[in-house]
């Protein structure tokens, strides 16, 4: 570690990992709840569990890629991050108003509205903590090296707080509604995100494959221009049946399909700088991470993407078990690998050791990755069955519930399958073997 100031990286990595915990033992009590209906009814509602969920998993991710931010900005603009107190300080901001959200969703007091169910105190305490991130950082790459990676990076985590403000305008027109909740929705995740993940995975590409900044630098604009070419005007699938004017169909059709090849790109790119680079890095797991990340995203957002984009086709898949197929893979495979690849690098260097845990934290790789997969299909044979019978033979919602509660039952096992992968990569980053062997003087790699 070059830089005294990249410490802080270290409370962000740790948070995000506890929550990434939780998020996914939630999952497994909500897989449960599918299938025995009436446990926990009295204490705690599905709805609840489900909130608790996915807000744990905006959180978490959010929360790494600050980490990301404060470990490679200073590293990229070749200086000290400008103030690592109010850097801490955030970090418990943010990780109390996590906490008084899920306290509060107990509790029944959220907004509803998926994804943005925080109460509004909570979402103050959000744009505040946002904002302090911003200052903290913006002033850190002012005064340093400007490189396209953190200029992208930090573009791009401006837009994240932007886009965010959206959510504080809830008209009462529900397709109003719907429309300004997707800026927040969509524009993150086929947006901004996009980005954030075009410039990790190209900061993580210089640093291990060796491969000339410059040449990573010309893929890094090429995939930015590529996501915000496809990903803006994508949208529009989210506008087919809303109650928006039916311009829309024709570009939610277009440019929704065009998102696939951004992240075709992202895969080509990192094989193709891991092939060209050749050097062998020593971190084998942060590499494996890597790659796999660009895979799994490609096929989760653009192949899963892709399967229920066409307006032909959403119209009697929308809103089915399809689409939360979808959503568990892109999700996992483009935040989650992108987020558990940088956590992988950075994590020996901020202990000062050399890479270590490889074979468990592989292992937690390949078993979450499976079951992902796995969950993936279940909920894609549940969508596909749930789609006919309901959709197309019009049977009623709870009747078709019953016919697929097979799939529900799969999808729980896989989901058990994750939770032991995850606890494998938890503690493979967590809890480094106690040799004094491994504990090492390492020099950071020169570029
Ligand atoms: C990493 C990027 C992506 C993530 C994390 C993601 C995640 C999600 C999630 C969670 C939903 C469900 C939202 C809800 O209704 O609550 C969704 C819906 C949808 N996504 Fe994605 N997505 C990504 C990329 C893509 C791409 C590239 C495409 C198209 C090629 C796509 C097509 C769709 C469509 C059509 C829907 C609406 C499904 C419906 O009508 O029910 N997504 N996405
Ligand atoms: C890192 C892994 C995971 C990610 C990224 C993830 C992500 C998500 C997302 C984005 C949603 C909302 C889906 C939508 O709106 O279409 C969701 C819902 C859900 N997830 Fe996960 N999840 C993960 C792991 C799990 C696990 C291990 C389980 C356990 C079985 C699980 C069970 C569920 C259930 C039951 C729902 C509610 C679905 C519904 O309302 O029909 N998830 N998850
Ligand atoms: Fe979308």
């Amino acid at each position: 570690m070059k830089y005294q100031s990249q410490k802080v990286a270290l409370y962000y990595i740790y948070g995000a990992l506890a929550l990434f915990a939780a998020q996914i033992l939630f999952g497994v009590v909500a897989g449960t709840v599918y299938v025995l209906p009436n446990l926990f009814s009295e204490i705690l509602p599905f709805n609840v569990i489900r909130m608790i969920h996915t807000n744990a998993l905006i959180v978490w991710l959010l929360m790494g890629y600050f980490g990301a931010a404060y470990y490679l900005l200073p590293e990229e603009c070749e200086t000290e991050i400008h103030s690592p107190k109010l850097a801490i300080i955030q970090f418990w901001l943010f990780l109390i108003a996590a906490g008084a959200a899920v306290v509060g969703y107990i509790f029944g007091i959220h907004e509803g509205r998926e994804f943005l169910e925080q109460p509004l105190p909570i979402k103050v305490g959000i744009v505040v903590v946002a904002l302090m991130f911003l200052y903290n950082t913006t002033m850190t790459l002012l005064k340093g090296r400007k490189t396209a990676v953190s200029n992208v990076l930090m573009v791009a985590l401006w837009f994240v707080a932007l886009l965010f403000l959206f959510a504080f305008y809830n008209p009462s027109n529900l397709a109003v509604d719907k429309m300004y909740w997707w800026y927040v929705v969509h524009l993150w995740v086929e947006g901004v995100w996009e980005l954030i993940m075009a410039s990790i995975l190209a900061f993580l590409m210089i640093k291990m494959t060796g491969v000339d900044r410059e040449v990573v630098e010309k893929w890094l604009y090429v995939m930015v221009s590529l996501t915000l070419f496809t990903g803006i005007l994508g949208t529009g699938h989210h506008y087919y049946w809303i109650g928006t004017p039916g311009y829309w169909q024709w570009i939610g059709n277009v440019f929704s399909t065009l998102e696939v090849v951004p992240f075709f790109a992202m895969v080509v790119f990192c094989f193709y700088m891991v092939w060209k680079g050749g050097r062998d890095h020593p971190n084998k797991s942060a590499l494996l991470w890597s790659l796999g990340c660009s895979v799994m995203a490609f096929f989760g957002a653009g192949v899963w993407g892709f399967m229920h984009t066409l307006s032909s086709i959403n119209y009697y898949t929308h809103g089915t078990q399809v689409t939360a197929a979808h959503g568990h893979l892109a999700f996992y495979g483009a935040y989650v690998m992108l987020n558990l690849a940088i956590f992988t690098y950075a994590l020996p260097y901020l202990r000062g050791r050399e890479p270590y845990n490889q074979q468990l934290n592989m292992w937690g790789f390949w078993i979450t990755t499976s079951g992902m997969a796995f969950m993936t299909f279940t909920l894609t044979f549940a969508g596909v069955v749930q789609t006919h019978l309901q959709r197309v033979l019009g049977m009623n919602y709870m009747d078709v519930q019953d016919q697929v509660a097979l799939f529900y039952w799969m999808r729980l096992g896989s989901g058990i399958a994750v939770l032991i992968g995850v606890t494998f990569i938890i503690w493979a980053l967590v809890v480094p073997p106690r040799a004094a062997s491994v504990r090492a003087k390492i020099s950071q790699p020169a570029e």
